[in-house]
């Protein structure tokens, strides 16, 4: 195919521009014939192309070299757009340079029902809300309000695009795979650098085959299909690797059965999750009126949204799942990846210690709230009914995924009879999902012990209460909901009966239908934004606790460097959570000042004895006093004393929350020297303008002591080379000196990120010039 016929296709449809993409590919297709499966399609078609040459297939490797790339969409929730439009906002431009959109869906606690927790959410968080809402609409941001639904629901309904490239501040993003578009979860501070138009850097995945046979029987469903795959991949084993579907099975699922598995990819530690286009799609995409993007995917099917014949020897590794011998399974208690096939989970329950009787049946979320999954619900209540048990055995909770779902499955009495049989329907919101639930059957506090089943993605210890008595299953709707007819956590659907007031009756494996005859949109809970917002203020009352607008950070100040204090030497693992804690501290992402006093607050000092109560302390290396990190930082800084930190292996690791690297930073800190840091960590360190380094020779890491002063040589301006090691001189306390080679792996342009502060400083300053 030549450039010329390429010009033909289909280009801005939803930000996607299939012109541009195919001709990326021509361009790299030119030095290598290769067959590409379909995540190097979707990925390499995004790469910035400065030049002809500049990126070889062939010297792509995968696992190390950095892509530079172009999303086509940014799509930002509640908890973590705060912290991203205020560093937005600092960067100075007028308006987001990539389509954006903001979700109000983790802040909802969930108690009531629906109606009572939204007007609980409206009063809770008001300042939150006008402050997204004002910050959309002046830089160019849709916002989509609280009640409209789960932010991997709305994008699917709304913008999932087939061949796109959407990233999302939040892990589940890959959910868009399931109608072809390849959806990766990222920080804020790479959602904040692709609205400011830079590129977005991620390195170059491998590609994990999942080949589909067959087809689904009785009660399985694709929720087992994750669930299955889990179990054999283990919570880490699709880490760096983006997870492609192919095989005749995949053109058997429809597109929202196919997102479930994308979403709950996010349990096995991938990078993304992706299935080749089917007619699944198109029947997804017409019934949500969307006939002109089906048609433009449907020109670039062949070339664009499936593998090349031929490039599945190019998979990293391939894993065969026949879908017809599938049994349905049930995962946990507290990992996704303790994955029972049913017909061994009840003697597995005989063995352990687990909660028997159920506390709660949840159904609903981003993963598992589709018409199909909800109408297979409705089937179970409808034959419970007919034998004679109208109620669930246990409490039941629904949360549908969006306004659209939950009005659709309204009009078609299904929430009703859901209703009838004991349902409550909570608002379309993470809630329980996400640990936004204000339960009150069971003593959280006093971590009661007790089982729930849903049809969630995550179980994790106290992902739903915050009580880590909680067992959590995940399994399929269909099954939560027959286990809601049992209430005990000893039953299998497919052999057990379920007893009722006179007889028992056994539980058929339920046919939902997959789509609505007709999709009712429900209420308007969008915000356009204007196509001028420069006149608009954003809303921030000066007295807020939760929200602060973020000061420009100092440009670099030569001889920062130099005779620094070591503010803590981390001993062990240091996690993203370690150096910025969760929990209670969730409110104040939005309010840089406030949530810096959690800085290193569970981290281990190697200075102080290996004592729980010495977690997050520290002893002032000028006055010998012993307090927490961030009181004894900030004494530093009052007397403009500059200060570092010593860590240890893959320090930041976890998520990439990029309030880690921001505290040290706003309280003072000039570098982080390391045995070794998590990449995403290491990255966002240097954007807030700070200086990450490595020991060469990691050893060096046991002779730094207390007391030990430190300056690093070869840093300045001019200085500071790509791939040209630092020098780093050591003071001890006794007045003796030594000396270490350190590290680093910054690019050009990322000095300049130093030189300027930060990198939001950098964007500012071109932009202005
Ligand atoms: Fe929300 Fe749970 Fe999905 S937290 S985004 S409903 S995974």
């Amino acid at each position: 195919r030549s450039l010329a016929t390429a010009v033909a296709y289909p280009s801005n449809i939803l930000g996607v521009d299939y012109n541009k993409q195919i001709t990326v590919l021509d361009t790299l297709k030119r030095q290598s014939q290769r067959p590409l499966t379909l995540t190097e399609k979707l990925l390499y078609s995004h790469l910035i192309v400065r030049g002809d040459g500049e990126w070889d297939l062939e010297r792509i490797d995968r696992g190390k070299t950095i892509l530079e790339l172009r999303p086509d969409r940014i799509a930002c929730h509640d908890a973590t757009a705060t912290m991203a439009l205020l560093q937005f906002i600092s960067a100075g431009l007028p308006r987001v340079r990539t389509p954006t959109t903001v979700h109000s869906d983790h802040l909802i606690i969930s108690e009531k029902g629906a109606k009572e927790d939204m007007q609980r959410a409206t009063l809770e968080h008001a300042e939150v809300y006008d402050f997204l809402s004002s910050a959309s609409k002046k830089y160019g941001i849709g916002f989509w309000k609280p009640g409209s639904g789960i932010i991997h629901t709305v994008i699917f309904e709304n913008y999932g695009m087939p061949g796109g490239l959407i990233i999302g501040t939040d892990s589940h993003t890959p959910n868009a795979g399931g109608l072809g578009m390849l959806g990766i979860g990222v920080g804020g501070a790479d959602a904040v650098d692709a609205m400011s138009g830079m590129p977005w850097e991620l390195v170059a995945p491998k590609v994990i085959g999942v080949n589909l046979t067959g087809q689904l029987q009785g009660w399985a469903s694709t929720k087992d299909i994750i669930c299955k795959l889990a179990g054999i991949l283990t919570v880490s084993g699709g880490k760096g690797s983006v997870i492609e579907f192919f095989g005749p099975g995949t053109q058997t699922l429809g597109a929202t059965a196919m997102a479930t598995i994308c979403n709950m990819s996010a349990e096995v530690g991938s990078t993304s999750c992706i299935f080749p286009h089917s007619p699944a799609m198109d029947r997804y995409l017409v019934a949500t009126k969307r006939e002109h993007v089906a048609r433009a995917a449907n020109q670039v099917r062949d070339v664009l949204l499936t593998a090349d014949e031929g490039s599945h020897q190019y998979y990293d590794r391939i894993i065969d799942i026949d879908l017809s011998s599938l049994e349905p399974h049930i995962n946990g208690p507290f990992t996704p990846d303790l994955a029972h096939p049913v017909s061994e989970f009840k003697s597995a329950v005989a063995e352990r210690d687990w909660p028997l009787d159920l506390s709660h049946a949840m159904v609903g979320s981003c993963t598992n709230s589709s018409y199909e999954d909800l109408d297979k619900c409705r089937q179970l209540v409808r034959q419970a009914k007919a034998a004679g048990v109208p109620k669930f055995k246990v409490p039941f909770l629904l949360t549908p995924g969006s306004e659209q779902i939950r009005a659709t499955t309204e009009a078609d009495g299904i929430l009703d009879e859901l209703r009838d049989a004991g349902a409550v329907i909570l608002s379309s919101s993470c809630g329980p999902c996400v640990g936004s639930w204000d339960r009150k059957d069971v003593d959280v506090k006093g971590k009661e012990k007790n089982s729930v089943i849903s049809s969630f993605n995550r179980n994790f210890i106290g992902r739903h209460d915050s009580n880590p008595a909680t067992h959590s299953f995940v399994t399929s709707p269909e099954i939560v909901t027959a286990f809601a007819y049992s209430g005990r956590l000893d039953f299998n659907p497919i052999t057990d009966k379920v007893s009722g007031p006179e007889s028992q009756f056994k539980l058929e494996p339920p046919v939902g239908q997959e789509l609505p005859f007709n999709f009712e949109p429900g209420l308007e809970t969008f915000q356009e934004p204007p196509s001028d917002g420069s006149s608009l203020s954003v809303n921030i009352d000066p007295k807020s606790d939760r929200l602060q607008l973020l000061k420009p950070f100092l440009k670099w100040q030569p001889g920062c460097a130099k005779d620094m204090e070591i503010l803590f030497k981390v001993s062990g693992k240091c996690t993203t959570d370690h150096i910025s804690p969760a929990g209670p501290w969730y409110k104040y992402r939005g309010h840089l000042e406030n949530i810096s006093n959690n800085m290193l607050t569970t981290a281990t000092n190697a200075f102080l004895p290996n004592d729980p109560q010495m977690l997050g302390h520290t002893k002032s290396p000028v006055t010998g006093n012993l307090g927490v990190v961030p009181d004894i930082a900030r004494e530093l800084q009052a007397q403009g004393i500059r200060w570092c930190i010593i860590g240890d292996n893959n320090y930041g690791e976890g998520s990439s929350r990029e309030h880690a690297a921001l505290e040290p930073r706003f309280l003072g800190g000039t570098a982080i020297v390391a045995r070794s840091f998590a990449r995403i960590h290491e990255t966002n360190l240097k954007k807030q303008g700070m200086l990450p380094l490595t020991f060469n020779d990691p050893a060096d890491y046991d002779r730094i002591l207390e007391g030990d002063r430190i300056s690093l040589l070869g840093v300045e301006e001019g200085e500071l080379q790509p791939g040209k090691p630092v020098t780093m001189s050591v003071r001890t306390r006794n007045g003796s000196t030594w000396a270490a080679q350190l590290n680093h792996s910054f690019h050009q342009g990322q000095l300049a990120w130093l030189r300027a502060g930060s990198a939001l400083n950098y964007i500012k300053a071109r932009s202005a010039s």
